[in-house]
């Protein structure tokens, strides 16, 4: 869905004590994967509890064009009826992935050892991120790309009619790069192997073992070396998608800097690659207890409980960076209002996310009167200790998580916060709003 329409502001105001249960839908990772992984199995994977968010809904239509049956039955439960591995037949169309780089390089790797031509989209933010990172390993399976100046799309991928597998060190830490080589490896014959130098999400190569591939995992001192044996045929699954930790945590850190606050946030992700947010917000002071630790939909998950504290900044370790990548922009926000500097470094993958973050929160924080500093690959915040006087509109670029991340600054600054357009809130956490009024939240369209 790469059309725009009309920009939708949307303002905040401070807001009383929130209260209450906040339960936030599901994870975007794991439904894209379940999404593709279904459609690359034999038979019908049901799903649920998947985000019915765009990007996902897009990755959904994708996956329809490669010839896989997509059914929605309800809310969150969906059924995908797969073609198997090597299966896919070459779409009639463009496809569109709208915002999601996730969709794009994760669909790229899926169709790149097919032999089959397709031509990939977005919108406009997706349009200007990097696809080389994932076109340049492709290659190495027989996978042509072309696209625009500097790896842009539009592109079209040509697959490779005959792949070889692939040994390939991943240069940047990302786990879309990973899951793009390991979805091109599983209809290349032989072994496919990706090493990881720093550790990052972790959520294919659980759902690849769930759909009966070979995959082994081994800590080396160069970091993971993760192998898979190509052309299984993967078995339909029954995925309980948990619920995202990422949307989990505009929740737990507008409880954290509004007054009086004290929320219940069930079922979130204590996975090692995800949840570097929590033990920072515990650094900074935050009062956060985690209850009822177990395990849903193969992930183990924590129900917190989160009240309203004085926070003091701190220095994130940037080898925690890959556990927190998306959870910057909140933490910046949360950051502004702690006494003293936090200091991120380490964070220059922020520049290629759905908008340069580290720009869009300099100047969206700047805006609202709190002095930072920046460079290439850091952010430094001069926290006020809960005096942020807000009173601007900040530009949100297309970006979901810069938009959700004004609003809760300004559920707690002096002055109400207005975002430019909060029409890209509904690619990830699109009961944003009514899940944040539903707490006690004053955030208005
Ligand atoms: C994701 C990986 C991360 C993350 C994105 C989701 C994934 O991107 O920022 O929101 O599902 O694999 P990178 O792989 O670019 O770090």
């Amino acid at each position: 869905m790469s059309g725009h329409g009309t920009p939708k502001p949307m303002t905040a105001q401070r807001s009383g004590p929130l209260k209450g249960t906040a339960e936030v839908p599901g994870d975007k990772s794991i439904s894209h994967r379940s999404l593709i992984l279904g459609a690359m199995a034999v038979g019908e994977t049901k799903v649920t509890g998947l985000l019915e968010g765009q990007d996902v809904l897009d990755t959904a239509a994708a996956m329809r064009a490669f010839g896989a049956e997509v059914i929605r039955h309800g809310q969150g439960n969906w059924s995908v009826f797969g073609v198997g591995v090597g299966g896919f037949r070459e779409p009639e169309q463009v496809l569109d992935c709208g915002n999601s780089g996730t969709g794009v390089r994760l669909i790229m790797g899926a169709m790149a050892t097919s032999d089959m031509t397709v031509t990939f989209t977005g919108d406009a933010s997706l349009r200007k991120r990097p696809m080389a990172r994932v076109t340049d390993p492709l290659a190495l399976f027989g996978t042509q790309a072309h696209g625009r100046k500097g790896g842009r799309l539009p592109m079209t991928l040509v697959g490779a009619a005959q792949p070889v597998p692939v040994r390939y060190e991943v240069p940047v830490p990302s786990a879309q790069v990973k899951s793009a080589v390991l979805l091109a490896g599983l209809n290349a014959p032989g072994d496919t192997v990706v090493i990881e130098r720093e550790a990052t999400r972790d959520h294919s190569e659980r759902m690849l073992a769930g759909f009966g591939a070979q995959v082994h995992v081994e800590k080396t001192a160069q970091g993971n070396v993760i192998t898979l044996t190509g052309q299984p045929e993967l078995r339909p699954q029954e995925v309980a998608v948990p619920r995202d930790p990422s949307s989990a945590a505009f929740p737990v850190c507008a409880a954290l800097i509004v007054e009086g606050s004290d929320i219940f946030v069930p079922g979130v992700s204590q996975n090692l690659t995800r949840n570097g947010l929590y033990p920072t917000l515990v650094e900074m002071g935050a009062d956060i207890t985690f209850e009822n630790v177990r395990e849903e939909g193969g992930e183990p998950v924590a129900d917190l409980r989160v009240k309203f504290s004085s926070l003091k900044g701190i220095e994130v370790p940037p080898e925690r960076a890959p556990s927190m990548i998306d959870e910057y922009p909140i933490l910046s926000v949360v950051a502004a209002f702690a006494e003293g500097r936090t200091v991120m470094r380490g964070v220059k993958e922020l520049r290629v996310k759905e908008s340069d973050r580290i720009d869009a929160m300099a100047r969206g924080l700047e805006a609202c009167g709190v002095r930072i500093e920046e460079d290439e690959d850091t952010l430094i915040v001069h926290g006020m200790g809960g005096a942020v006087p807000g009173g601007a509109t900040v530009a949100v670029h297309l970006d979901h998580r810069i938009a959700m991340s004004f609003l809760v600054l300004g559920m707690a600054a002096k002055a109400p916060v207005t975002v430019d357009d909060g029409e890209a809130i509904s690619t990830s956490f699109p009961i944003f709003g009514a899940l944040m009024t539903g707490l006690g939240a004053d955030i208005r369209a």
